[in-house]
């Protein structure tokens, strides 16, 4: 990609585009767990739970109060200024390793920019500030079936690790 990609703080002016990203991100996410709970939600019953449920504006609110810490890192990639895409990483603990582990809470590319080497360049930045912080490993979670973001991490240097199943309460299969 020919134009020049910058790697900076998360800005007020952001919000537009980045809760466009946000609200992308939720809508797959709420429409694939509510499958997967068995609510049988559709399209549009999902985004009404987004919209009754405020979930942009509160992911919103949580990444500005992860921009301002020093435990976080939330860095945004700009092409010729413009926001293209966003890492939100944070180092914590780990119980079972006893070691320090960084973990990607959140990794968007604009549709429209995808397949540049975006993504693995903000996954970079995360595991360099990771490493910055003290962590010797780092994790992510992805979505069943998300092979891009999956493709992404494992170019990145992860291997799949563990599988988080859900299931409903309401029923009485067993
Ligand atoms: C996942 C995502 C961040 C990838 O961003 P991207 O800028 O398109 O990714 P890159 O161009 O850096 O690709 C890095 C590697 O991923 C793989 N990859 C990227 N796009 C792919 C595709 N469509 N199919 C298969 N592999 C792909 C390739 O291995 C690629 O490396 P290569 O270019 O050396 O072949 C982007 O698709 C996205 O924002 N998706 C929606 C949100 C999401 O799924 N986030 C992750 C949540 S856990």
């Amino acid at each position: 990609m020919a134009s020049t990609l910058s790697l900076e703080p998360l800005r007020p002016e952001d919000a537009p585009a980045v809760q466009r990203w946000l609200h992308a991100h939720l809508r797959t996410h709420v429409r694939a767990w509510a499958d997967v709970r068995g609510l049988g939600w559709t399209p549009p019953e999902a985004d009404g739970h987004l919209l009754a449920t405020d979930l942009v504006g509160e992911h919103w609110a949580a990444l500005v109060r992860a921009s301002r810490r020093r435990d976080h890192l939330v860095r945004v990639a700009r092409l010729e200024g413009r926001p293209v895409g966003l890492a939100w990483a944070v180092v914590r603990p780990d119980d079972y390793l006893k070691e320090s582990t960084g973990v990607l809470n959140w990794l968007f590319v604009d549709p429209a920019v995808r397949g540049h080497g975006l993504g693995r360049s903000l996954v970079a930045e995360a595991k360099r500030w990771m490493r910055s912080r003290g962590a010797r490993s780092w994790v992510v979670s992805v979505l069943q079936g998300n092979e891009v973001a999956q493709a992404v991490y494992a170019a990145s240097g992860a291997r799949p690790a563990d599988l988080r199943m859900m299931g409903s309460l309401e029923d009485d299969d067993g």
